[in-house]
């Protein structure tokens, strides 16, 4: 096959083959990135139809390795969103109840934040763990590899650089292949819709939810789709090393109304209530074992937990977002927020570029909240020579007005296979 017809071929609306699909993937590691995008763009562009999306899903998953299948075996997993710390708190506190969670995640996607990323700002952990250390952990947070869901590893930096990340077929292929190397029996997406999400409308967040029940159900999973609200950030921390702060709070049974409530949904969705797990203590100290077998020192583990800011990095200036006037937070434009921490360095413009952990933002003044003017809504945590015009930009997610405003929840709706 000749990848620039191929591409021609996708760009003109035509539909792939599963062996024209299988040849790409097969030969990613040798295309020059540019054919590499063009044809993310052409997928962009047009879309995959339901068996494009599947074949693409199956050569994805069968470039690279598949873990031994485990009794209890779960997952979760997020289309993406700002202050979407979820996986971090729920993967240790499903490990608590007796699942087994071989969770492979991703960087940060675009304006959202990235489980790996996130997990990075951790001294010493390691993200790239090897087949045996997956197969032996039944509990872990990694990253794809050379050896498992290398096509992802691929295609996800690129897309992230290259606005081809809202495509329902791109997605799906991309966490479906993830989700079924891991062998495991169920799983729940968290589909994202709102202003921050990939998927801006509900209609169009159903259809992904719809695509990815319908590949996860042919691949053997058993998967529930939840439709949340992405229009507001999630929690009051929102950045790499302070949602680490915030899944410890969280851990501690101390986590802001709306990320537990999305925590303890998407427990209950894989049939666990890890309820008990956040009062008791032990989601935490599965979450320290975690932490330990992924190679950060119990020295680090023991002042993560106890008083994280003096391990993780943090920016030196805070730069305050004031009420312009007396009201209610009508609005807080989580897109607005996400690509001004992206902007400012938390998130990234170039395949492979070193982030900065220590930029984030944390919210004092919630969407529904009263504030005075001149109160502070917002404090970004940034560098001392941060642009200032994305100061303004920042300024423009706040929106306050008079009267009441409806903080609906943040769960729409949930998916299986019976529904679609
Ligand atoms: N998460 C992924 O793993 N892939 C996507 O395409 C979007 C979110």
């Amino acid at each position: 096959m000749h990848a620039p017809t191929l591409i021609a071929k996708k760009r003109d609306g035509e539909v792939l083959t599963r062996d024209e699909f299988n040849w790409f993937i097969e030969h990613l590691t040798q295309l020059p990135r540019e054919q590499i995008g063009a044809f993310l763009m052409a997928c962009q562009l047009n879309g995959l139809n339901d068996d494009e999306t599947t074949a693409l899903t199956l050569a994805m998953l069968n470039q690279g390795a598949r873990l031994a299948p485990r009794t209890n075996a779960v997952d979760k997993h997020s289309t993406g969103g700002v202050g979407d710390k979820m996986s971090l708190v729920l993967a240790p506190a499903l490990h608590a109840c007796g699942a087994v969670v071989p969770m492979l995640a991703g960087r940060g996607l675009a304006h959202t934040g990235g489980t790996i990323d996130k997990l990075e700002a951790i001294p010493g952990f390691n993200t790239g763990l090897s087949l045996g250390e997956m197969n032996a952990n039944p509990c872990f947070i990694s990253r794809q590899t050379a050896d498992i869901a290398p096509a992802d590893a691929v295609l996800y930096a690129i897309r992230d650089v290259t606005a081809t990340v809202p495509c329902i077929g791109l997605i799906t292929a991309s966490i479906l292949s993830k989700k079924a190397a891991e062998g495991i029996q169920a799983l729940v997406l968290d589909v994202k819709f709102g202003r921050a999400a990939f998927m801006q409308e509900v209609t169009e967040a159903r259809a992904l939810a719809k695509s990815m029940v319908r590949v996860g159900h042919e691949l053997g999973m058993n998967v529930t789709a939840q439709l949340t609200d992405m229009n507001r950030p999630i929690g009051r921390y929102l950045g790499n090393s302070h949602e680490i702060v915030e899944t410890v709070a969280c851990l501690k049974g101390r986590g802001p109304a709306d990320t537990m409530e999305l925590v303890y949904a998407q427990g209950m969705a894989l049939g666990y209530d890890i309820t008990e797990s956040i009062n008791d203590g032990s989601a935490l100290a599965s979450f320290r074992s975690m932490l330990t077998r992924q190679g950060v020192q119990e020295r680090v583990v023991d002042e993560l937990v106890n008083d994280p800011w003096s391990v993780l990095v943090r920016e030196s200036t805070p730069y305050v977002i004031r009420a312009a006037s007396e009201g209610t937070v009508m609005e807080l434009d989580a897109l607005i927020v996400g690509q001004v921490l992206c902007q400012a360095g938390a998130g990234r413009s170039r395949p492979g570029q070193s982030i900065n952990h220590g930029v984030g933002i944390e919210v004092h003044a919630k969407v529904g909240d009263t504030v005075a003017k001149g109160e502070p809504v917002l404090t970004m945590d940034g560098p001392p020579d941060l642009d200032k015009r994305l100061l303004e930009r920042l300024s423009q997610a706040v929106n306050i007005g008079s009267g009441d405003v409806v903080v609906p929840p943040r769960v729409l709706e949930t998916l299986t296979v019976a529904q679609i």
